[in-house]
């Protein structure tokens, strides 16, 4: 069983999949593992750390690609990568297609078992195989780090000789792990913090954390399924909610924008009406850029300014932490890919939710509606 990591190729991605603290695990399974030469360089890891646990460093990428029977990534390789993957391999990362069928095809033509991280269930036992979480929690600390620094003024109450500073007030919209994880961080910077998620469960969380929660006074039953994940609002609901936010956006500093609905568009939470009701200086972060935008101004990976106020649309902000974003991701891929090795070979159990939910082709087939909609195949 041999199991490769190739270097990222995807723009401005820093981290890489497996760090050498996993690789010790890995082996332990009675799997050999390959890293590209300076595969983990720009996440902080250099080859000889790599060596030190027993790795093989390979510095042709087609032998890396061609020669695993799992390879492991963050980032989707492109199409001509794809190709050079051995046929009826395992390939395990951020896979999603975004509605693009040509890398799905080239994975069904190859044979490949190909394993979407992204799609894994929720549940209890996949905790630790969660690397949306794990991302989405750096994201959260980063957000409101970059808020801070491009606010022009501080997040604290100061009482000096001087006089008294009165403390910066933010707001956080969505308040999943991201939202959560960003409201801490405000407050320890000492911000004064509201937030608002459509799910009212996450009061309790919100109010835990020493913030304030917005109530909008829609009924609970449009707000989750039953899985207690968001659904999309209704018209009547969503303008409930523009006007219950329009008043707390306009009085904030800093708005992090965190609201995300499984599969759909994100909502949109601040129109750019809101934004030019805000107070000159005022800062945005747009964690949903990628997925639209919670804000109507927002452009991925731009620094807007509308009527002064600045607007961001970071859509990779664990590349900016590479290291640590690289230990939490190879931990999580590492356990995923461990519950997969019986005896050091491959033995996938479609019963299980973890493999069936994230597996997107399997034995020249794609897999579920999704996938099968999108290749124009019947659904397998
Ligand atoms: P999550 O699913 O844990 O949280 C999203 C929250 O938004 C949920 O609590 C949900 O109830 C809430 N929500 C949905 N509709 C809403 C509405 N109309 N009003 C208020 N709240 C609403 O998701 P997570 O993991 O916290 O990620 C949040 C977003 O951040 C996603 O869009 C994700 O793709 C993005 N993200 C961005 C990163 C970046 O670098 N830009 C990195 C990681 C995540």
């Amino acid at each position: 069983m041999r199991i490769a990591v190739p270097a990222e190729t995807f723009r401005g991605e820093t981290r890489v999949a497996l760090v050498p603290r996993s690789i010790a695990q890995l082996t332990g399974a009675k799997a050999a593992v390959a890293v590209q030469t300076g595969a983990g360089a720009s996440a902080g890891f250099p080859d000889a750390a790599y060596r030190e646990v027993g790795a093989e460093m390979v510095a042709d990428r087609d032998k890396v690609l061609g020669d695993a029977d799992v390879v492991v990534v963050v980032r989707r390789p492109d199409a001509a990568d794809l190709r050079k993957l051995r046929e009826g391999s395992v390939l395990i990362g951020l896979l999603d297609p975004a509605g693009d069928p040509d890398p799905v095809r080239v994975l069904v033509e190859r044979r490949i078992t190909a394993f979407r991280m992204e799609a894994l269930p929720r549940i209890s036992r996949a905790q630790d195989m969660d690397v949306l979480s794990s991302m989405a929690t750096l994201a959260g600390y980063h957000a409101a780090v970059m808020a801070a620094y491009r606010l022009p003024r501080i997040f604290p109450l100061l009482m000096t000789a001087a006089g008294t500073l009165t403390p910066a007030r933010t707001l956080v919209l969505g308040a999943g792990v991201a939202g959560l994880q960003a409201i801490a961080t405000c407050r320890r910077l000492g911000a004064v913090v509201e937030a608002y998620d459509v799910r009212p469960a996450v009061r309790e969380q919100v109010e835990s954390l020493g913030a304030r929660f917005v109530e909008v006074g829609i009924e609970s039953a449009e707000q989750q399924d039953a899985g207690g994940y968001a659904k999309e609002l209704s018209a009547d609901a969503q303008k409930r909610e523009h006007e219950v936010l329009t008043e707390h956006v306009r009085d904030s500093d800093v708005v992090i924008t965190t609201a995300f609905v499984p599969g759909k568009p994100a909502p949109v939470l601040v129109t750019r009406d809101m934004v030019s009701a805000m107070r000159p200086g005022s800062v945005i972060v747009d964690l949903a850029a990628s997925a639209g935008g919670n804000c109507e101004c927002t452009q991925p990976d731009k620094d807007v300014v509308e009527h002064g106020v600045t607007i961001l649309g970071p859509t990779n902000l664990a590349a900016a932490i590479p290291g640590q974003a690289s230990q939490l991701y190879s931990h999580n891929v590492t356990r995923f890919t461990l519950q997969m090795l019986k005896d050091g070979a491959v033995a996938l159990d479609f019963d299980d939710p973890v493999i069936a939910q994230t597996c997107m082709t399997h034995d020249g087939k794609a897999m579920g509606e999704q996938m099968a909609a999108l290749v124009g195949a019947p659904a397998s």
